[in-house]
């Protein structure tokens, strides 16, 4: 009775078939890893419907084994490949919710920096000398006492070197105690005329107060053609005090001495708080000192082989937290050095 045994076959056929329809609703529909391992167990364990039909395998006639065998561990090898996907999707899944990720959640912004406002005043002097056709420069923040001193006509054992109270290192050079020294600097290199400021950091052994720092920023200025004469200097001066000031602030010469410069005065200009009536910012005298500035000494001009004689000059020096103070009416230095991120972010 040949036909009866494909119809075994047949069965076998038709009962993988309805296995794995049955699996795939139950892989598709299941939960959890628990559903799954159940699954596993009806059809793959040792008493599963599925080993059954594999078990019932070899008692076929010898000549349909191969065939029989062949579905059913097609449909073996697929059911573990399907219970293994599934097992991966639940994973994924129990993962992101252990995370907790909210996509739908806004982001952290980082936060953002700003320029310290140190920077930014220094940047505003930098800018309105260019525009008078200034060019800026830097130099070194630890210098040579010939730099810092000698050659801008202050020698040794002069008096006027104690105003400029010193850093000292091991190697006997300095940490400059002023930017004045980039004005030697650039005449040593460059043929005159020029036109230059230098900005940077200058050094001071002074006790720290809501004044003073041992550490704070000048700017330099110096120029150097034919026929300057002190009204280049006064000229200059006032575009500069008008631009950042102001243009109801007044400004005022007093006479006074710098090694580096022949005449020499301090400017001030009439204070920005109280427009001179006077008030505390100002010590009640309704001026504030700004800048030292004067006609270039002949002596600095010999040093770097200028001659006087056909060269003139003048130069300025300011404290950069200075003005930042006046600008900003902030009443101590240190406020600019602590890193105070609610100071800081106010600018
Ligand atoms: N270097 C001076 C100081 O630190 C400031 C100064 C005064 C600079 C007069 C100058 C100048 O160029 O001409 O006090």
């Amino acid at each position: 009775m040949p036909q009866k045994i494909p119809s075994r076959i047949k069965g076998i056929r038709k009962k993988t078939e309805k296995m794995e329809q049955e699996t795939d609703v139950l892989i598709d529909t299941a939960k959890t890893q628990e559903e799954l391992d159940k699954i596993r167990t009806e059809y793959l364990g040792r008493n599963g419907l599925l080993t059954r039909l594999l078990k019932s395998v070899p008692q076929l006639p010898l000549k349909y084994r191969p065939e029989a065998g062949g579905l059913v561990n097609t449909f073996k090898r697929k059911l573990e490949q399907n219970l293994r996907n599934k097992r991966d999707v639940l994973r994924k899944e129990k993962e992101q919710k252990e995370l907790k990720i909210d996509i739908t959640m806004p982001g952290i912004s980082p936060e953002l920096g700003s320029i310290h406002p140190v920077n930014q005043i220094m940047r505003r002097i930098s800018q309105i000398f260019m525009n008078l056709g200034f060019k800026t420069v830097e130099g070194p923040e630890i210098e040579t006492d010939y730099y810092n001193f000698t050659a801008l006509n202050i020698p040794e054992g002069h008096p006027s070197r104690e105003t400029f109270h010193t850093f000292y290192l091991d190697s006997g050079e300095l940490l400059r105690s002023q930017t004045s020294p980039v004005q030697v600097r650039v005449m040593e290199k460059e043929k005159p005329p020029l036109r230059i400021i230098a900005p940077g950091r200058v050094f001071r052994p002074d006790a720290t107060d809501a004044s003073h720092s041992f550490m704070f920023h000048q700017v330099e200025g110096l120029v150097v053609d034919k026929n300057i004469t002190f009204a280049d200097l006064k000229g200059t001066l006032s575009v500069f005090v008008r631009e950042m000031f102001g243009e109801k602030t007044r400004m005022r010469f007093r006479p006074h001495f710098f090694p580096f410069t022949e005449p020499s005065a301090e400017v001030d200009i009439s204070c920005i708080i109280c427009g001179g009536n006077g008030c505390r910012v100002c010590s009640f005298k309704g001026w504030l000192e700004i800048l030292g500035a004067g006609l270039v000494d002949p002596n600095v001009f010999g040093t770097v082989k200028y001659d006087p004689e056909i060269w003139r000059g003048f130069a300025f020096g300011m404290g950069v937290e200075r003005i930042a103070m006046l600008k900003y009416s902030i009443t101590d230095i240190r406020l600019f050095f602590e890193n105070d991120v609610r100071f800081l972010r106010q600018f």
